[in-house]
């Protein structure tokens, strides 16, 4: 018995073997449906480029400085959030509760929308008519409205997905889905590319290119910038302190500016091939493609892909292959965010991993139900056009991840020894990335993400 306990703590903080295997599994929580759902159509919405342009910005100065940080904290204390934070400076003990909030609010509806994907699957396997083989554009897109305002329908496929993910992390699979998404991830790259190449070789799809790129400095304001802030921490997984978790597993000899420069690119260019799948779409294939563009929010991803699929020979293969890989992605990810909270529930709760799960699962089951109903029975809720799943959606990236953000830069720069931090990251010669990583965890990033947050908030521009 007591070999056994040993053997299971040695293989908890065994860490990733390889350089690599730290990559990849950082990647694989890093990419989800935030690259290919999420970015698109809030590219569509905020107005194309200006949004592209400046959520590679935003990447630049500050995604790559906040993964460096987190990373670099969990690597250090060699515990996840609640544990580093109270390693560091046991006053912050209360910041690695309320860095668990985000995950709460995220994962119900990570769910839901990963019902959606499941719904598409099983559609394409059934060749669901309406759907499949449908040539006129507006057709899919009432194929898609019928589904989510649906009084069961919505439910019933976010419970499939809310199920497998709880039974992944339940039965502590987790190493065996980690294993697959070694050949899943870079099968979903490939098809990926492809899809990109066909789209945009299609007559009009280059407008779409056009507007995908091309920043139009007009449509600048406050509300693109907290836009693609909030999708900056969405799609790097920042801002909610389980990138900690990640670095805790970390060998020492990795490099962690290599490795989260190596995430933050692979990420970032998943987000832009998918941007240049759909957009381009949306222009090769609809009427009114600007209509489409600032009507359609999160069901843009689902009504193009279905457009596309149409178009080619042999589409709904290609479809159920496309939507199986997309859901293997989305479950990586949801994954992490259950296990984040289990775990910590686990370890700082005391509760034995079932209880755990069971309580993850059951807020889940409350506020994703909420959530998937938000677009038919429950829709008279919505608060000034925002269905429920863009309340959570927007209080969770827009609002806690940034907050989350300059706490953590703070306590980082001023609470704590900062050195710590920067012997762990280990700049060498790199004096003047040491020194610009210093100012930006101390000035630049708090100052910088408040004054976008409270703007963005209240600011009308
Ligand atoms: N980045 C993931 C995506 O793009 C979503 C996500 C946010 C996430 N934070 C996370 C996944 C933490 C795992 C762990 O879909």
């Amino acid at each position: 018995m007591e070999e056994k306990i040993a053997e299971f703590s040695n293989k908890k903080r065994s860490g990733f073997t390889s350089k690599l295997g730290f990559v990849l599994a950082a990647a694989g929580s890093a990419v989800g449906l935030g690259n290919m759902w999420r970015f698109p159509y809030l590219a569509a919405q905020y107005g194309g480029g200006i949004f592209v342009f400046t959520y590679v910005l935003l990447a630049l100065f500050f995604g790559l400085i906040l993964l460096m940080l987190e990373i670099a904290i969990g690597r250090n204390t060699g515990k996840s959030v609640i544990g580093a934070f109270t390693k560091l400076n046991s006053k912050f003990k209360w910041f690695g509760y309320f860095c668990l909030i985000v995950p709460t609010i995220i994962v119900p509806y990570y769910c839901v929308i990963g019902g959606w994907v499941v719904k598409y699957l099983f559609s394409f396997i059934g060749g669901a008519e309406g759907l499949v083989g449908a040539t006129d554009a507006t057709v899919t897109g009432t194929f898609f409205t019928n589904f989510i305002s649906s009084p069961w329908q919505p439910l019933v496929f976010f419970l499939i997905f809310a199920f497998i993910t709880i039974g992944i992390v339940a039965f502590g699979v987790q190493k065996g889905i980690e294993r697959m998404s070694k050949i899943l991830m870079p099968a979903l790259a490939v098809i990926a590319v492809v899809l990109m190449i066909y789209v945009m070789c299609q007559p009009g799809a280059m407008e779409g290119v056009g507007y995908f790129f091309v920043p139009d400095f007009t449509k600048l304001s406050f509300k693109t910038v907290l836009g693609a802030l909030g999708q900056l921490f969405y799609s790097l997984s920042i801002g909610m302190c389980i990138m900690i978790t990640y670095g805790s597993y970390m060998k020492k000899d990795v490099n962690i500016t290599t490795s989260s420069i190596q995430i933050a690119s692979f990420d970032s260019l998943f987000a832009i091939i998918s941007g240049l799948i759909i957009i381009p779409a949306v222009f090769a294939f609809s009427a009114n493609p600007a209509d489409v563009m600032t009507n359609n929010g999160p069901s843009l991803m689902f009504i193009q892909l279905t457009n596309v699929f149409n178009s080619i020979p042999l589409g709904r293969v290609v479809g159920i292959v496309f939507f199986v890989l997309v859901l293997f992605a989305a479950i990586t990810s949801s994954v992490s965010l259950v296990e984040s909270i289990v775990a910590v529930l686990c370890e700082n709760g005391k509760m034995k991993r079932i209880t755990a799960c069971i309580t993850v699962f059951s807020i889940i089951l409350v506020l994703g139900s909420l959530s998937s109903l938000g677009f038919g029975p429950l829709s008279g809720l919505a608060i000034s056009g925002k269905s429920i799943l863009d309340i959570f959606d927007y209080l969770a990236n827009n609002i806690l991840m940034p907050i989350v953000a300059i706490i953590t830069c703070l306590i980082a720069g001023w609470f704590i020894d900062t050195n710590i931090i920067k012997k762990e990251i280990c700049f060498e010669k790199k004096k003047w990335f040491e020194k610009y990583f210093t100012i930006v965890v101390k000035y630049v990033a708090p100052i910088c993400i408040l004054a976008i947050l409270i703007t963005g908030l209240f600011v009308k521009i």
